[in-house]
């Protein structure tokens, strides 16, 4: 059979097969191998200032619980050692005075999550306090954003700390200021697609001609030959005389102090699997986390940051880039979904990547690694 009758698209790269896309028993492994043994970006920092500050999050359906303690980050499952009972109300946040209280029988934890009080209870009673400490789990911080690794001893046993994860980003990005970026607002989006369409639409611009025209104003690379020539390592270049994602392309706030001469005028972007996006204009980073709810539900919690010195500047309004950014993310997940509502047709199989989506490669390769596929994947799994 020639190449000809096998097809246009033969010669292409192929995507993860559809399944990959809809499968709860798919998801379900991927929560097991990527989301509950990976690092998880869940928040930044400054959303727990002082001590007994608390958040409550679900994590790919797990319910967790971050916590400052009087020393450092901590975190464990929402979970009563006792009987079970959530010990905060998923997605709320607030403050412990006097640790963490159970609120069905009143056991009470420590904010490092060791037992302190089990009320009318104790050894002679059976309570081995030392075997009831909250189930722990992993907290690193880089930049100042939080990650959970949801099994710990794990990622411990296989020496896999948030450093590896992050691998070479945090060296590419060693100039930009992260950990003292504020957020200036946060959007958060529910989209009805898959979290590894999005990325795999971040991870190319080939799409940016047909989906972003105003972005495609501000940056005309990405209309030539599907932003196969960009150079992300030195940044993307913006149209003359603009150098930053807002609606002018300019800003009157000042780039940030210690970039390089590109970083000033380019703009860089960074996947970093599985669920943190960073896009790094000069004066403000657009942080986007994925939260996978379901194969086919995810929301994206996007975190507009900026420096504190321009924040605290009396005419500081972030509205320039959060507008801009807000155009192109509902241009994104509109297309994202229509790619998952596209794909959920009986003739679609698989999709091609074209050699410009290369890095979109990656993301088959991510999958088929984390979740123990040997080369062929088959798709009635
Ligand atoms: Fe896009």
């Amino acid at each position: 059979m020639s190449r000809e009758i096998r097809g246009a698209g033969a010669g292409l790269e192929r995507t993860l097969q559809r399944d990959f896309y809809f499968s709860e028993e798919i998801f379900a492994r991927e929560r097991e191998r990527i989301f509950y043994r990976e690092w998880f970006c869940v928040a930044r920092e400054e959303q727990l200032p002082e001590a007994g500050d608390y958040l409550a999050l679900n994590l790919a359906g797990e319910s967790v619980l971050l916590v400052r303690n009087h020393d450092a980050l901590a975190a464990f499952y929402n979970v009563c050692r006792h009987r079970g009972s959530q010990l905060v109300a998923e997605g709320s946040q607030g403050k412990f005075t006097s640790g963490i209280r159970c609120p069905y029988h009143s056991w009470t934890y420590t904010l490092e999550g060791a037992l302190r009080t089990a009320p009318f209870l104790d050894e002679e009673a059976g309570l081995t306090k030392g075997e009831l400490s909250l189930h722990p789990i992993g907290v690193e911080s880089w930049g100042g954003f939080i990650f959970l690794n949801l099994t710990p001893t794990a990622a411990a046993e296989r020496d896999y700390p948030l450093a590896r994860q992050l691998d070479a980003v945090p060296e590419r990005l060693c100039r930009y200021p992260l950990a003292e970026l504020r957020s200036a607002r946060r959007i958060v989006y529910q989209v009805q697609a898959n979290w590894k369409v999005m990325l795999e639409n971040y991870n190319e611009c080939y799409h940016c001609a047909p989906v972003h025209p105003e972005l495609c104003r501000l940056v005309p690379a990405f209309r030539h030959r599907g932003g196969a020539d960009l150079d992300w390592e030195r940044g993307i270049p913006h149209r003359e005389g603009a150098w930053t994602f807002t609606q002018s392309g300019t800003s009157i706030r000042s780039p940030f102090a210690g970039l390089n001469d590109d970083e000033r005028v380019r703009h860089k972007g960074e996947l970093i699997y599985p669920n943190l996006l960073l896009s790094l204009s000069a004066e403000h980073v657009a942080a986007f986390t994925v939260w996978p709810h379901g194969p086919e539900q995810t929301t994206i919690v996007c975190e507009f940051l900026f420096h504190p010195a321009e924040m605290a500047k009396p005419d500081f309004d972030p509205t320039d880039a959060v507008e801009f950014w807000d155009l192109v993310n509902r241009q994104d997940w509109a297309i994202c979904e229509s790619v998952q509502r596209g794909m959920r047709s009986r003739v679609f199989q698989w999709g091609y990547y074209a050699p410009m989506e290369s890095a979109s490669l990656d993301i088959r390769r991510y999958i088929r690694e984390k979740l123990g596929e040997g080369q062929e994947v088959k798709g009635e799994r």
